[in-house]
Formats: C-alpha cells, structure tokens, sequence
C-alpha cells in the first residue's frame, strides 16, 4: 500500500501560491502579512491538513520549549507530588516538561541528563542523587540552567530542600519526649545526602538525653517499602532487652514497610515498637496505622523549584536580572497513632 506522503510547508505554500517563508510568518509573525494573505494560508494548512512539527521547529531554532525534570524514584510519593508541583507551574508558563526517571543510579541520572541537553531544553529541575554534580555543571557550562530539589544547599545552583539534620533530631526529640531511649535509624545508602544528613540530626536529638542509648543504624540498598519490610524483620529478631522500642525510617515508604514488616513477626505498632517516617505521603496518613512523620510541602518544592528554573531561562534571555537562591525549609512534625508515650 503506498504509503501518504506527509504534507509539508512547501505544500501548504504552493497551494496558498505563497513563498514558504510567508508561510512561517503567518505561523509565527502574523502582523507582518496581510489579513487576505493570512486567510489564504489558513485556509491551506486547513484543507490540506498539515501539522506544523513543532518540536523540528524548536530544534532549528537552536532550543525547545520544554524543560526537563529529573527524579530518583517516580515510585515514591513523595517524587510524584514535586513533578506535579514543577509541572503545573512550567504548564502556566507555557513550557513542556520531559520527565526522567533516575533510579538512583548516578550513570542513569548523567545519561537522562546528556539526552535532555540533545533535545535542547530550556533548563533541567534535578533531584540528585550523589552530592557531586558534575553532569549538571556540565550543562550549565553548555548554557542550560539546573536547578537543584530535594537538596539542601549547593554552590553554583538554586537548591530548594528541606534541612534534613533539623528534620532528623525533630524526628528523633519526639521519640525521646515519648520517653523512648533505644532508638533505630532505618534507611540507606548513606551516600544519599537526605539519609546522611537525616542520621545526623537523630544522633544529635540523642546527645541531649544522657540516659539515651547510642543509635542503632539499619543501613539499607533503596529507600522503599521492600526495604523497610526487611529491616523489620531484622530488628524483630532481636532479642527483647536489644530490640529498640522505637524507630525513624529515612522517609515514609521505609516507615510504611516497617510497619507490614512488624506486623509480620507479631510485633504491634505503637504498643511494642514505634515508627515515625518523614515526608508525610498521602500514604502515611493512611496507613493501618496512621504514622507520625516530618512533612515535607512537596508539592511547594516541586513549584518553587520551576519558579527559580523560569527566572533563571528568562535572565538567560535577558529579560530580567538572577542570583542563585538557596531556599532552605523547615520541618514540620506530624503525630498520629504510630508513636506514642512508652508505657
Ligand atoms: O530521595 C529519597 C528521599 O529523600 C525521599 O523520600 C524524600 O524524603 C527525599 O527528601
């Protein structure tokens, strides 16, 4: 079957009997041709059909109108809801989005960053995962603005995150306002800096209570339920007099698999073993037993984030002037049903 030759400009101005540049005009700079001319193209493009590619025309321009957006783990809520927060803020501003999904692999995070940097994006919103940045230098070397989410501070970019060694003690001050003093951090790997930096603040919570025993650290491969459910396991295979009446999961999902994993060996939550996560996903809330957690406004992350990466493309574009911002939160503790005062 022969197969429709794809209509192009060049036909759509021989039927107008227009040049193919007055074509583009009529597309791009109407008040420059006549309302008659105008008519005459529309009228083509309409009976003939054609679709202008943008994203060819974006690329002959040298750029596109889309932004790149790039997570660790499009699985965790928490990653969701700060997509949805940049990409309603780059829709209202007329830009498309490309959505990455790392999966904590640094050699994924560099490759996701290199095709984005080919396809000529405007600017990259990055969720990293180690502390270096190098691929993301490199693009802004190469003029492409990235700004960095879910990290606290870094020089030569606008960072948006929260102060996790503040979210780490506030975790670990409720456990011990509770009256808990053997404690267990659960997460990993520590080359995350949300994890390290979340560890931190708990033992520096413990450092305030003498009688507190030293942490236990639970380090583990990925930061999901699978993980946490595992971890469980491990901790409830303790001995009674060694198994800690409390536990901090690095974020939510690990929390949420704690809890199925106790569940699973007989242990209840919060009479036999406290858990207390951190970023308050819908699910925490949710969870058979709603969990106590620091809050993190994900969806504010995910929007300011974008907010700094259009002023950055706009000063770029020499509409406005840009200074790198580092916009530091602070954490909000939430206490349901899966802490509570040791008996
Ligand atoms: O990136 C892994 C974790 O760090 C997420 O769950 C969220 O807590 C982020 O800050």
């Amino acid at each position: 079957m022969a197969s429709k030759r794809s209509v192009s400009m060049r036909d759509v101005a021989a039927l107008a009997g227009v040049s193919i540049g007055t074509v583009s005009n009529v597309l791009n700079n109407p008040d420059v041709v006549s309302p008659a001319t105008c008519e005459k193209v529309t009228a083509a493009i309409e009976k003939l059909g054609w679709v202008r590619n943008e994203s060819a025309r974006q690329l002959r321009a040298g750029r596109s109108n889309a932004v790149g957006i790039i997570v660790m783990d499009v699985q965790n809520p928490f990653f969701t809801d700060l997509i949805r927060g940049a990409e309603k803020y780059c829709y209202d501003h007329g830009l498309s989005v490309y959505i990455g999904n790392s999966d904590q692999i640094p050699e994924r995070e560099a490759s996701l960053l290199d095709r984005f940097e080919s396809s000529r994006v405007r600017g990259v919103v990055l969720a990293p995962i180690a502390p270096q940045t190098d691929a993301a230098e490199r693009l802004r070397r190469l003029g492409i603005p990235v700004v960095l989410v879910d990290r606290a501070n870094n020089a030569g970019f606008c960072t948006v995150g929260m102060d996790d060694i503040e979210g780490g003690r506030v975790a670990v001050k409720h456990l011990l306002d509770l009256g808990h003093r053997r404690i267990a951090y659960v997460g990993g790997p520590s080359t995350l800096s949300q994890v390290a930096n979340r560890r931190r603040g708990a033992e520096i919570a413990l450092d305030s209570v003498p009688d507190a025993e030293p942490l236990l650290t639970v380090s583990t491969p990925t930061l999901d339920i699978a993980s946490g459910v595992t971890a469980a396991q491990e901790l409830a295979a303790l001995p009674d007099v060694e198994r800690p009446t409390a536990v901090f999961g690095a974020n939510d999902m690990v929390a949420i698999g704690m809890l199925q994993g106790f569940f699973s060996c007989g242990l209840r939550v919060p009479e036999d073993v406290n858990i207390i996560g951190y970023d308050d996903i819908e699910f925490a809330a949710a969870a058979a037993v709603p969990l106590s957690s620091i809050r993190q406004p994900r969806h504010g992350i995910g929007r300011t984030g974008a907010q700094l990466l259009v002023e950055e493309i706009d000063a770029a574009d020499g509409k406005c002037e840009h200074t790198h911002q580092t916009v530091l939160l602070s954490p909000e503790l939430v206490s349901r049903r899966s802490t509570s005062a040791v008996a």
